[in-house]
């Protein structure tokens, strides 16, 4: 059975050069036999939060959540491509994100950090970590950081120079540990049904 693994990426940017960072990784996971789909928060394009999914009677939130509430569901991990904004995660990304609780739980998730410069967004990858383990769930303790993002990765999401090459060695360890959390997770969900 394909790993059914979500990647989400948020900005919103009109010059965004995050999603070369989202492409390496659908491409790299895809190629590793897994079923992985971008959740672009621009393209999903969730108005700022109101009301969470769950706050809207059963079967009655807007279409958006109702399609992404199902798919964030039936998903066996998660991978958050997280750009950095002053120190901080992108607001498109955490909208998105805090739109929905229980969906997320009992699920590993993965966090690719980058930015343009030599930090690459490690700072904004760390509160990230944070974030998702109030939502319910189990964090990798491989990351990717990847900085500057534009020497990196060209327009194709091709690894280019020195940056491009410690990607290509930093991704199966990624991928690896990430695959095996979530066959753990799957397995024992299988086993045992979430206590809540
Ligand atoms: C509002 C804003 C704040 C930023 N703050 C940081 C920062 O704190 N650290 C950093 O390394 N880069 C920072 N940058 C540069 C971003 O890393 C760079 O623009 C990156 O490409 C943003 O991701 P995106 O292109 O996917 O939107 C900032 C960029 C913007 C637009």
């Amino acid at each position: 059975m394909s790993d059914r693994i979500l990647v989400f990426y948020g900005s919103y940017r009109s010059d965004r050069l995050g999603i070369r960072l989202a492409n390496y990784i659908l491409r790299g996971l895809r190629g590793r036999g897994a079923a992985a789909e971008l959740i672009d928060a621009k393209d999903v394009g969730l108005p700022m939060l109101d009301r969470m999914y769950k706050e809207y009677p059963k079967g009655g939130a807007p279409a958006a959540l109702e399609v992404l509430a199902e798919k964030i569901r039936n998903a066996d991990a998660f991978v958050f491509i997280t750009g950095e904004y002053n120190w901080g995660p992108q607001p498109g990304l955490k909208n998105l994100t805090d739109h929905f609780l229980e969906e997320w739980f009992w699920r590993p998730a993965a966090i690719a950090s980058y930015s343009a410069g030599r930090f690459s967004g490690v700072r904004s990858g760390t509160i990230w970590h944070g974030i998702l383990s109030e939502m319910g769930m189990i964090v990798v303790s491989s990351t990717l950081a990847v900085g500057p993002i534009a020497q990196t990765l060209d327009v194709d999401a091709s690894p280019i120079g020195d940056g491009g090459k410690a990607l290509e060695q930093s991704f199966p360890r990624f991928a690896d540990d990430l695959a095996w959390w979530t066959e753990a997770a799957r397995e024992q969900r299988k086993r045992r049904a979430p206590p809540y």
